[in-house]
């Protein structure tokens, strides 16, 4: 079943906000070109310009908003602390406010970096947030103007996001061990991995399937099973058949260079996500091993 199309059947005008990063690509192939559907950049609508928002949502009107658009460099947040607040916080203060005058539903994405990652067990959506750094604190801030504005909306949590688009570990550890250099990886964090494809994809069903009367919920999808990011660099290794290569050594996260906190248990408990679906996630390796193959294959040809 094709879910892309079964929403825009539906007869939904779908605006998306971020194109180029890696859930906005997914996002692109999935609906690919429909008159319904208008996706826009940070060329076309730069968050930092709150004003350039709502007359885009106003003249388009759409049913569904999605925001795949947010300050994501977890590193340089600390020193931009105003540009990740209006990114992920007051921008959506703005688009929420605007959803709600036009009946747009928002689907958002927010992180695992909301958490402090001290809970032994798996994240809840109900459990509290208490964020380490200024990216999760602003993600933080994003969900709460959500939540105030009244409109209806659907926030996924999301961790660990893979893909042969954009930026991400996976395309990093890749790179180094084409480059033959040793590996120093952290194994004291541990999450479960998801393909930017699979995140679409769940997203889209959920939504295409519309079992939720009261739209103001927030879910935790990711896929099963804990790993840490040594943990990937190893299996990534083996998928590349490079292991005999290259020397990956693990490292406790005390020892890496990096003064920006993280937290250290960032598994969700993604039940809901399963209930709604009517079957259970996949673990990650049958998700993550394709978009190694796909990198592998875009990189030799
Ligand atoms: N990456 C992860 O591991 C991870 C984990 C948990 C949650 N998330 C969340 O998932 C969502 C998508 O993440 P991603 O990895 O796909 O992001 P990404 O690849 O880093 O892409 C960032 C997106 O934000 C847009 N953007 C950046 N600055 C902007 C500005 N000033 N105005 C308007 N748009 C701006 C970019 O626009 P262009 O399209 O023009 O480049 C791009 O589409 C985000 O909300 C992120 O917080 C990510």
């Amino acid at each position: 079943m094709n879910y892309f199309n079964m929403l825009l059947k539906q007869g939904h005008k779908i605006l998306i906000f971020g194109k180029k990063g890696q859930l906005g690509t997914s996002f692109k192939i999935g609906f690919n070109s429909h008159k319904n559907f208008l996706q826009l950049g940070k060329d076309d609508v730069d968050f930092l310009n709150l004003k350039s928002i709502p007359p885009i949502i106003n003249e388009f009107k759409p049913t569904l908003i999605f925001n795949v658009s947010a300050y994501t460099n977890v590193n340089l947040a600390e020193n931009n602390i105003d540009d990740a607040y209006k990114i992920n916080g007051n921008a959506l203060t703005v688009i929420a406010k605007t959803a709600l005058k036009n009946k747009s539903t928002l689907i958002h994405f927010s992180t695992d970096y909301i958490f402090d990652g001290f809970k032994l067990g798996k994240y809840r959506e109900t459990d509290l947030p208490n964020p380490l750094n200024i990216y999760g604190k602003s993600k933080l801030f994003g969900e709460k103007n959500i939540l105030k504005s009244e409109c209806n909306f659907f926030i996924f949590r999301i961790s660990w996001l893979m893909s042969e688009f954009g930026t991400n570990f996976l395309k990093t550890i890749m790179n180094k061990i084409y480059e033959g250099e040793d590996l120093f990886v952290i194994n004291d964090q541990i999450g479960s991995p998801i393909s930017s494809e699979l995140v679409t994809q769940i997203v889209v069903e959920i939504l295409a399937k519309d079992k939720i009367k009261n739209p103001k919920e927030i879910f935790h999808l990711s896929t099963k099973g804990k790993i840490s990011w040594f943990d990937i660099a190893i299996h990534t290794a083996k998928i590349m058949s490079a292991s005999k290569n290259v020397n990956i050594k693990s490292i406790s996260s005390n020892y890496y260079d990096s003064k920006v906190k993280r937290p250290q248990n960032s598994i969700f408990d993604h039940t809901k996500v399963e209930q709604i679906l009517g079957r259970k996630l996949p673990f990650w390796k049958d998700d993550i091993t394709p978009v190694i193959k796909k990198i592998l294959l875009k990189t030799n040809n």
